[in-house]
């Protein structure tokens, strides 16, 4: 099945740089992404990861950055895609952002940073910190939906929108679905703001904080 997708695939490509293009940006559908073989350990889909090229944020990163933390953590926090300290580093929020999110973990949670795990919907840095595309986001799906299959968390909690959007599939603004319990397969997801946004409005530290105990309470 999956060298039969494959070859049309190969065949549709070949068919395209005859037409004269050098790149496609195509949208991989659920079915490619579900057929795509990932390794059943952690340190095997990392290394997919490293040498993984299948978007154009690959050709513009210094270091992919897959997430770190406790593989057998009940929480699991996903943000959107690495900045320019995560890319240099190849580690998940360590820049400003990654100080919000720290301190969130260890005030709210009271837990070590290293007791829950830390991942994006994109392994590689958007150029510019933009927004990753529908393209760039679903070409990296396989890895997370892997990487929760083996780290098997109780608890998502998606920082922002982009986050959110990837894991739900619901386009809903993140003010309005913040805080809430969304029933995942085998998980719940509790949507909150991302910690760069809190960086630009201090002010709603105070909602990102009530999430925080929702998620604790829930624990
Ligand atoms: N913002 C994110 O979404 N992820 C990071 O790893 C860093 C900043």
């Amino acid at each position: 099945m999956k060298n039969l997708h494959n070859a049309l695939k190969l065949k549709q490509l070949y068919m395209l740089k005859q037409l004269g293009y050098s790149y496609t940006d195509t949208v991989p559908s659920e079915l490619e992404a579900e057929s795509i073989d990932l390794p059943d350990s952690i340190t095997k889909l990392a290394e997919a990861v490293r040498t993984c090229h299948l978007c154009e944020l690959s050709k513009s990163r210094q270091k992919t950055v897959f997430g770190e933390g406790n593989e057998n953590a009940d929480i699991l926090f996903v943000g959107e895609g690495p900045g320019a300290t995560e890319d240099s580093t190849g580690r998940p929020f360590v820049g400003r952002a990654g100080e919000v999110l720290t301190k969130m973990i260890e005030n709210v949670l009271h837990l070590p940073r290293t007791e829950v795990y830390i991942t994006n919907i994109v392994k590689c840095r958007p150029p510019g910190n933009r927004v990753p595309t529908e393209s760039e986001a679903l070409s990296c799906r396989p890895f997370l939906q892997k990487q929760i299959a083996l780290i098997k968390p109780r608890i998502i909690v998606s920082l922002g929108a982009t986050a959110y959007h990837y894991l739900t599939n619901d386009n809903s603004p993140i003010s309005r679905v913040r805080g809430t319990i969304i029933q995942g397969d085998g998980y719940q997801i509790i949507p909150t703001f991302h910690p760069s946004y809190l960086l630009r409005n201090p002010s709603a530290k105070k909602e990102a904080f009530a999430d925080l105990l929702k998620v604790k309470a829930l624990l």
